[in-house]
């Protein structure tokens, strides 16, 4: 695919891209005193696990209880288990803050007469909620979910999705993820794609030469310079 070619959409995965996952932690945080950032990183990485593992085996169950299982997980690790904790959790996670260069980036997307998305492994109520109380939903043409699919990323049926929405080539597509292992999914299936390195991690996943890598959100409107990405 030429680098010429424009780019017709940007797609953004939802979950530690636009939201911020660990949010949902740090509003209890002073419950869980100084397990806190363990038991908000556990939950995440046995969310992710399950998602992974399911797929791979041809299993389904959906994200809010994959979700549910890995923050029960989470807190008997740390002996955190509290059930009033545990509710205002999984309350406060379909309700995550967006990252604070979420709305700017969508934002200038839309004046620049770009659609926007999201294709996300959440099941589509957990993700609407969490879209609207983040106030991302005016800004987004779509928010998709794998749900119908009984699939998890980074299988290429559920890239699909958003190629199927946009009526377009995966190279007409900017798929954005700060999850490295998604981004390397989303630049398999032939979309542009764009690890954002929140962390300023090492690169993974060879995306440094099969994608283009940002330290946030705030540098995503300059890339979109039909020569500026790779792919
Ligand atoms: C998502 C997960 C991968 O939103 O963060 O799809």
């Amino acid at each position: 695919m030429s680098r010429r070619t424009q780019v017709q959409a940007v797609v953004f995965d939802a979950y530690g891209t636009l939201l911020d996952v660990h949010s949902a932690v740090a509003r209890h945080a002073a419950r869980l005193g100084a397990a806190a950032g363990p038991v908000s990183a556990l939950w995440r990485a046995k969310q992710l696990e399950a998602s992974w593992i399911l797929s791979a085996t041809g299993a389904y169950e959906n994200f809010a209880v994959l979700t549910e299982r890995a923050l029960d997980h989470a807190l008997a690790v740390h002996d955190a288990q509290d059930a009033t904790l545990r509710a205002d959790l999984l309350r406060a996670y379909r309700a995550l803050a967006a990252y604070p260069d979420a709305m700017p980036a969508l934002a200038a997307l839309r004046g620049a007469g770009v659609p926007a998305a999201i294709l996300s492994n959440g099941e589509p109520a957990m993700l609407r909620e969490a879209v609207a109380s983040a106030g991302l939903d005016g800004l987004l043409e779509a928010v998709l979910s794998v749900h119908p699919l009984r699939r998890y990323k980074p299988e290429p049926a559920v890239y699909a999705l958003a190629t199927e929405q946009f009526g377009c080539d995966p190279g007409e597509i900017a798929f954005v993820s700060a999850n490295g292992w998604d981004a390397f999914g989303a630049a398999r299936f032939g979309f542009r794609a764009v690890w954002v390195n929140r962390a300023g991690g090492p690169v993974e996943y060879g995306l440094d030469r099969l994608g283009t890598i940002i330290p946030s959100l705030d540098a995503l409107p300059g890339l979109l310079a039909p020569a500026s990405m790779r792919g």
